[in-house]
């Protein structure tokens, strides 16, 4: 009895570590990124980030909100999140998300996409937008 409860628990070992052990930790993803986004700072980024959280969540089980889930923006063609009504012009926008089309769009969304659902002024301070894309980078990959 002792022993089948001990190999039990031991079977559960493997499946408790594999998920952490796999994730990457935020400096490593935030490495990934071209210079000079991969040396943003992640906490002033995550301040940054406050004027985002009322339209966007990050996580995989994040919600659309009045913005779509940004989880595994990177990379993922604009206006291509799940179950979002994307504007024309972000459907029709046919690029990929990277820490430059990023920087672009987050400074000014209506100029730089006319016609983008993204009532959002922008972020004007380029450190601003560079620690903000670092944040967005971890948290969403
Ligand atoms: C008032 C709500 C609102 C705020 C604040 C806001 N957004 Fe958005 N965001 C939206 C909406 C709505 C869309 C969809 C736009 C469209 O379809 O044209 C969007 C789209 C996006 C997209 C494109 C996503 C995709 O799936 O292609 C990104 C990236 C984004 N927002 C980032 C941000 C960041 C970062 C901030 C903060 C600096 C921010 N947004 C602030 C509402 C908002």
């Amino acid at each position: 009895m002792m022993i089948s409860m001990l190999v039990l628990s031991v079977a559960w070992v493997p499946l408790l570590l594999i998920p952490s052990s796999q994730k990457k930790d935020a400096k490593a993803l935030v490495a990934e990124l071209p210079a000079p986004y991969s040396g943003g700072d992640l906490a002033h980024g995550e301040q940054v980030f406050h004027a985002c959280v009322s339209c966007h969540t990050t996580g995989e089980t994040g919600q659309n909100l009045n913005g779509p889930n940004l989880y595994r923006l990177f990379g993922r063609r604009a206006g291509t999140g799940r179950n979002f009504p994307y504007s024309g012009a972000m459907r029709r926008a046919g690029f990929q998300w990277t820490a430059t089309r990023l920087d672009a769009f987050l400074a000014n969304p209506q100029g730089y996409m006319p016609g983008t659902a993204m009532t959002f002024r922008g972020v004007a301070d380029p450190k601003d937008r560079l620690d903000l894309i670092a944040y967005l980078k971890a948290a969403t990959s």
